[in-house]
């Protein structure tokens, strides 16, 4: 058997982006987690983690990233063994689609192996299933940008049909991670299960209008339009002082802000890295006031690259 390893980098992502609940995401530059395998003579998977990270599942059956490569190895029964690490860098319900970028990573990374690898697009279904892991539900809001890059508009499930935005990458987008844990399923347990016409309508007026937004690179636009009349106003109580920080955001200079993914994490935009270090550092202000809840920041264009392999080695 030909030896083989690669390293694969996959990064966080910024999900709903305001309105759009499961149908609208973005990958960012930083963070993100690593995963690294290799061809072994012995079959099937052999899983393991190296995190700082507290409470991250350590087996390849709990762990969403042995789930997906186990599910990969299922279908396509290489004739080798794979020996998986999977480095976790960000924390579990932060709201940066952390689960997303393991199972990314993972499927990546065992692509690279694979006698036959297939094209990107074509992982999205191993993927969406380590989020069915994670939360129950198989979104590929986080997923499908962190695999793919870009903008990713979800237009379907059933079938799955993803978009490829062809944004203008003009934006800058702030991320602030508060520590505390929000756990996607309890986020998704509370949320309503019908919804008045009114609040649709205004809903999907505003997915258009972030959409277009993004096309055109218009930050006057977006911001209008990361208006979330349904799915925040339910989520806010789970982030601790969520109306000051997102008050200090707009009063910074943000052109929107809202909640990233199932947070606890709050996203703004702005023009400049300047800018968008001021608003940061409001936002984190704010937390800090509220509840001295300690955060990380993180500034990003969109990372058009979504997963990257770092390097392969063929021996
Ligand atoms: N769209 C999903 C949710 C993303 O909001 O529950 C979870 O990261």
């Amino acid at each position: 058997m030909k030896q083989k390893s690669v390293r694969v980098y996959a990064p966080a992502s910024i999900s709903n982006l305001g309105p759009g609940f499961d149908v609208l995401g973005l990958a960012i530059d930083r963070p993100g987690d690593y995963a690294t395998a290799r061809r072994t003579d012995e079959p099937g998977l052999h899983f393991s983690i190296r995190t700082e990270h507290d409470g991250i599942p350590s087996s390849a059956k709990e762990n969403v990233a042995g789930h997906v490569a186990s599910l990969m190895l299922e279908e396509f029964k290489p004739p080798f063994g794979v020996d998986l690490l999977l480095e976790k860098k960000m924390p579990l319900g932060s709201g940066l689609g952390s689960s997303g970028a393991s199972s990314v990573a993972a499927a990546a990374a065992l692509n690279v192996l694979l006698p036959k690898s297939l094209k990107k697009t074509d992982l999205l279904r191993f993927v969406v299933e380590g989020e069915r892991k994670a939360s129950g539900s198989p979104h590929a809001d986080n997923v499908a940008p962190s695999l793919l890059g870009g903008a990713c508009l979800i237009r379907s499930y059933d079938p799955l049909d993803v978009i490829q935005l062809p944004i203008r990458n003009t934006i800058v987008w702030i991320i602030v991670h508060p520590h505390v844990v929000v756990r996607t399923q309890e986020a998704r347990d509370v949320l309503p299960t019908s919804i008045p016409l009114t609040a649709a309508i205004r809903q999907w007026g505003n997915v258009s209008g972030v959409t277009a937004g993004l096309l055109a690179g218009d930050i006057r636009l977006l911001g209008k339009c990361i208006e979330d009349v349904i799915v925040e106003p339910v989520r806010a109580r789970f982030i601790p002082g969520f109306d000051e920080v997102k008050r200090a955001a707009l009063d910074a200079g943000a052109y929107g802000c809202s909640i990233s993914g199932s947070g606890p994490s709050m996203f703004a935009i702005a023009h400049t890295r300047i800018a968008g270090t001021m608003i940061g550092r409001a936002m984190v202000t704010a937390f800090r006031r509220h509840g001295n809840i300690h955060c990380d920041t993180y500034i990003s264009h969109v990372n058009m690259h979504g997963a990257k392999i770092v390097w392969t080695k063929e021996r």
